[in-house]
């Protein structure tokens, strides 16, 4: 994920980007609505919106089923869009892209068809401190199943990962790293690059969650050399319910089935069943094809702009509102990573997160309080919840002034 600073002559208009948003431009208790809870989901842009509505209104049908025109075409959708996923995230080839429901369906994916055959009593999943709750549970659940192990690598105060443990803990029971790209809690961004390279030293293979890094900078999972990455259409300005698990072919051609049923087969008998090939083998049933549709119009918007150009927006928001809430009495943020993404979690003294969340509501703002999917973190940092403001490509600098007054007003109330 890179974030160098833009240059003027490269910079995209932001503000004009801004106007492909169409819920944006609403009052939320009177006040211009100021959307600041992008790693909980992400808004749509118009293209993405017309992509979804020209599919259901022209093209939809079942896809791999037809000879009629409507099902090629919705065919050549569903296709066209994994092909330019793919791409996105540089796979090598589109067999490697498998359709999920979301981050949570590929991460359990990974779990069930390939950690559970091969785990043995005694075995180690590695994981960190920092994990969202959809890449713990699904190891607690294959230990539970495997009599494997779940390992947790700690984490310092600013909330990075403590490299010197993870690499002590890359023990010879280890079977698999899973991972945080970057953490949804805290924003760190982890050195996934050494960690794989690590790992992979001692032959375990690495599946990184990459919900909160694709919609914030460019992922080549080639590059990152992973084994497994997941991630989620509606973080990154697609629709809910569909989402990405990457797998590096020769795994997954290993890998047997997850669930069975249509698509995922090429011929069934009563006394013996074919199973299909990359990727629909992992593709049980009518998939989500408008909602492959409008992820393939969102990397192609995402795309346009550039990632890189993201990137380097989202850091100036991140630096500006770094300054500037940290110039409020009593804040303590939570997560202070030197690599971050645009994300700033925090608590304020005297105020509860969740009044947080109600006062700034009143003001128009939307940020998200509790634990963020992320109960261990906070248990970590000794605190029940906190209030997290994260940015997207078409938040502004002034929409951060507005959140910093309206956290003055609250502490106001409170004291
Ligand atoms: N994982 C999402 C979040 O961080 C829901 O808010």
């Amino acid at each position: 994920m890179s974030a160098s600073p833009l240059p003027q002559s490269t910079r995209p208009d932001f503000a004009a980007l801004r106007e492909d948003f169409p819920i944006l431009h609403q009052q939320v208790h009177g006040k211009p609505l100021a959307y600041l809870d992008n790693a909980a989901s992400s808004q749509r842009p118009r293209q993405v919106i017309d992509a979804v509505t020209y599919y259901e209104e022209h093209d939809h049908a079942n896809i791999h089923r037809g000879v009629h025109t409507l099902s090629q075409r919705a065919t050549d959708a569903f296709e066209g869009a994994r092909k330019r996923i793919a791409g996105f995230i540089n796979a090598a080839s589109e067999r490697e892209t498998i359709f999920t429901r979301g981050t949570t369906e590929a991460i359990n994916l990974v779990a069930q068809a390939y950690a559970r055959p091969r785990l043995q009593p005694g075995d180690q999943v590695l994981i960190t401190w920092m994990e969202h709750h959809s890449n713990i549970v699904p190891w607690q659940m294959v230990c539970e199943q495997t009599g494997a192990e779940l390992v947790v690598a700690p984490i310092d105060e600013r909330g990075q990962l403590r490299m010197d443990e993870f690499e002590r803990l890359l023990g010879p029971r280890t079977r698999l790293v899973a991972a945080a790209h970057v953490s949804n809690a805290l924003g760190t961004i982890n050195p996934v690059a050494e960690m794989i390279t690590l790992a992979h030293d001692r032959g375990v293979p690495v599946l990184l969650d990459g919900a909160q890094a694709v919609p914030h900078g460019s992922v080549d999972v080639q590059a990152l050399g992973c084994d497994f990455y997941a991630f989620s259409g509606h973080k990154m300005y697609a629709p809910t319910g569909i989402g990405v698990l990457y797998g590096r072919e020769a795994l997954l051609e290993e890998m047997p089935p997850w669930q069975g049923g249509g698509d995922m087969i090429r011929m069934v008998r009563f006394d013996r069943t074919e199973y299909n090939d990359l990727p629909w083998k992992f593709e049980a049933g009518t998939p989500n094809i408008s909602g492959v549709v409008g992820l393939g119009a969102a990397v192609d918007y995402l795309g346009a702009i550039g990632m890189d150009a993201i990137a380097a927006r989202e850091q100036e928001l991140l630096a500006y509102a770094t300054e500037r809430l940290l110039q409020m009495p009593g804040l303590r943020p939570i997560g202070t990573a030197e690599h971050k993404a645009s994300l700033f979690s925090f608590v304020l003294d005297g105020v509860h997160p969740h009044d947080i969340g109600t006062i700034v509501d009143h003001d128009g703002i939307a940020v998200r309080t509790g634990h963020h999917c992320a109960m261990p973190v906070l248990d970590f940092f000794g605190i029940p919840a906190t209030a997290r403001a994260s940015f997207a490509l078409y938040n502004t600098e002034e929409e951060i002034d507005r959140l910093a007054e309206s956290l003055l007003r609250a502490r106001e109330v409170f004291a």
